[in-house]
């Protein structure tokens, strides 16, 4: 446990708490529900869970408006649950991260409450205010990220207050002393209780332009050089100034003797901007890499997207995710819903050099949900104009109503939508998906420690990607329906066909199919293990048993 560099060789799990475990009836997943489930998590191989936000909260934007960022919010189970959680997680080795939400808080938040007061009210300046543009309007051509301007006028005061998200989340002022300090308080609170870290909510954009000049405007295609040299949201976002924050952040995190994590929601404008946000060494320790996320589960897009990873992150560690509360789980963007391709997609995601994040449902090839227009929760809206709730529904736990995630009798608040699989029916199936992703956690388990040196990708034919990992294992996946040959020497030691396991790669591989390959001669295991690669890879399917 006091490993201080866990999360490089871990596996990270993102719980969404509201629609992991109900464990009271009311139809709300909650926190009690979270440590209920805790063995299939340890069973797993999960090293650590990321909570979305837990505390009180209006949930305007599902918990990402917070009214009080030292409690937790009732319907959750309240601070007594968090630690019953944290307790029972380090029993099983297992590490609780929460989401820090520092861009903005609730419209209810005490602070802006008393801001709201007038313009000598104490919390007045912890959020940016400004006088209207000469002809009335907002101050500056900011846009909130869910839509509209970034502004809203507030009549008794005669200013507009900033939000980059909806109305209800008005944007602190990170110019402020007052906040820096009071956030410093927070973050030890936490970790004093116990919390291995935090996940950092719009991380790349706290900080705003001090003088809140206008984003540049591209001009519209095919009328000429743009209007500005500078990209668009170079002033309401990726101020150099934000890095001063994370290094405040990173120096209270290395102060506690076994050193807290952070991890940053970067939406960084492209690999090098990312590594930045690691700050070589002094800021954050992971940095969500959206390029990866976003990119379409195609052999040549995504050989692109590593290798120039791996030439931004040399000196940083890269965190890998395919899923998440936002964009949507890989079930259905990256597969459509195909086995196959989630057997792929989960290889990809478990096998590359560096962190790899799981959200909940993610090791069943849970796909998201249609959720009717009469059941919609979520007020923002996605990039594809999808809505948000499609991602977020309860996890099944069971093919019985309720799914296992509530009670039968219970509606819970988000649809479960047609319940067509389950972890408990994965789990009684040795061929199922779940059997898969814990197969590759297991595998990776097995590489924890060696030293292989550096990630390099392979030249291979068209749809096949494939990577060595130093002078260990290559990984080979083939993200085409069509059979394809690649010759590499060497014995599969584990493919999502089993019936491969224990030969060589001399024919061709199916489409949407993946292996592990090892050459003896590499020497990463013994010669003997090697010619026995059947046996390596039922020792890593079957040891632990079910
Ligand atoms: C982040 C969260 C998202 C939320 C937004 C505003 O992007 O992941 O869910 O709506 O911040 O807090
Ligand atoms: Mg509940």
């Amino acid at each position: 446990m006091a490993d201080a560099t866990w999360w490089k060789d871990g596996v990270l799990y993102q719980v969404y708490p509201r629609s992991f475990q109900d464990s009271d009836g009311d139809g709300v997943g909650d926190l009690d529900g979270v440590a209920m489930r805790l063995d299939h998590l340890a069973w797993l191989g999960v090293d650590a869970i990321w909570l979305n936000p837990i505390h009180p909260s209006p949930n305007r934007d599902w918990g990402y408006d917070v009214s009080d960022y030292l409690d937790v919010a009732p319907e959750l189970g309240g601070l007594p649950a968090l630690d019953r959680l944290i307790a029972e997680a380090s029993s099983r080795e297992i590490r609780v991260i929460l989401d820090l939400v520092p861009n903005h808080t609730s419209d209810r938040h005490p602070w802006f409450l008393d801001a709201l007061t007038g313009r000598d009210a104490e919390h007045r300046a912890w959020y940016v205010w400004a006088d209207p543009s000469p002809d009335g309007g907002p101050p500056n051509n900011w846009r909130s990220a869910f839509g509209g301007p970034a502004w809203t006028f507030d009549g008794p005061s005669g200013q507009y207050f900033l939000h980059n998200f909806l109305p209800q989340q008005p944007d602190l002022n990170w110019w402020n002393d007052d906040v820096r300090n009071e956030f410093d308080r927070i973050l030890r609170t936490w970790f004093d209780r116990g919390v291995a870290g935090f996940r950092i909510d719009v991380a790349h954009a706290i900080v705003k332009d001090r003088d809140l000049r206008d984003d540049p405007i591209a001009a519209p295609p095919g009328t000429g050089p743009p209007a500005s040299a500078d990209p668009p949201e170079t002033f309401s976002m990726h101020r150099p100034e934000v890095h001063d924050v994370l290094r405040r952040w990173r120096r209270i995190a290395d102060s506690y003797e076994s050193p807290r994590v952070l991890i940053g929601e970067t939406w960084a404008r492209d690999l090098p901007d990312l590594a930045r946000y690691y700050g070589g060494g002094e800021e954050l320790h992971l940095a969500f890499n959206f390029a990866f996320a976003t990119a379409s589960l195609e052999a040549t897009a995504l050989r692109e997207v590593i290798e120039a990873t791996g030439v931004a992150l040399a000196d940083a560690w890269p965190l890998w995710t395919a899923s998440n509360h936002d964009i949507g789980r890989l079930a259905t963007r990256w597969a459509g819903g195909d086995e196959a391709r989630v057997r792929c997609g989960l290889f990809v995601l478990l096998m590359l050099h560096g962190t790899p994040v799981l959200y909940a449902g993610d090791e069943i090839g849970l796909a998201e949900v249609e959720v009717p227009e009469s059941r919609r929760r979520d007020e923002g809206v996605r990039a594809d104009g999808r809505g948000r709730d499609g991602g977020r529904t309860p996890v099944p736990w069971t093919s019985e109503p309720g799914a296992g995630f509530t009670r039968p009798d219970v509606e819970p608040w988000l649809p479960l939508g047609r319940v067509t699989t389950s972890i408990a029916e994965q789990r009684a199936d040795i061929g199922s998906v779940l059997h898969w992703c814990r197969c590759l956690i297991r595998f990776r388990a097995a590489l924890r420690g060696s030293r292989f040196g550096s990630q390099e990708m392979l030249d291979a034919p068209e749809g096949i990607l494939a990577w060595r990992l130093g002078s260990g294992p290559v990984f080979v996946v083939n993200l085409g329906s069509r059979p394809a040959r690649i010759d590499l020497p060497g014995t599969i030691v584990l493919a999502s066909d089993p019936s491969r396991e224990g030969d060589t790669l001399d024919s061709a591989l199916d489409g949407w199919s993946c292996v592990v390959v090892l050459d003896p001669q590499a020497g990463w295991i013994s010669d003997a293990d090697a010619a026995r690669g059947a046996a390596f890879a039922r020792h890593v399917r079957w040891e632990g048993g079910r």
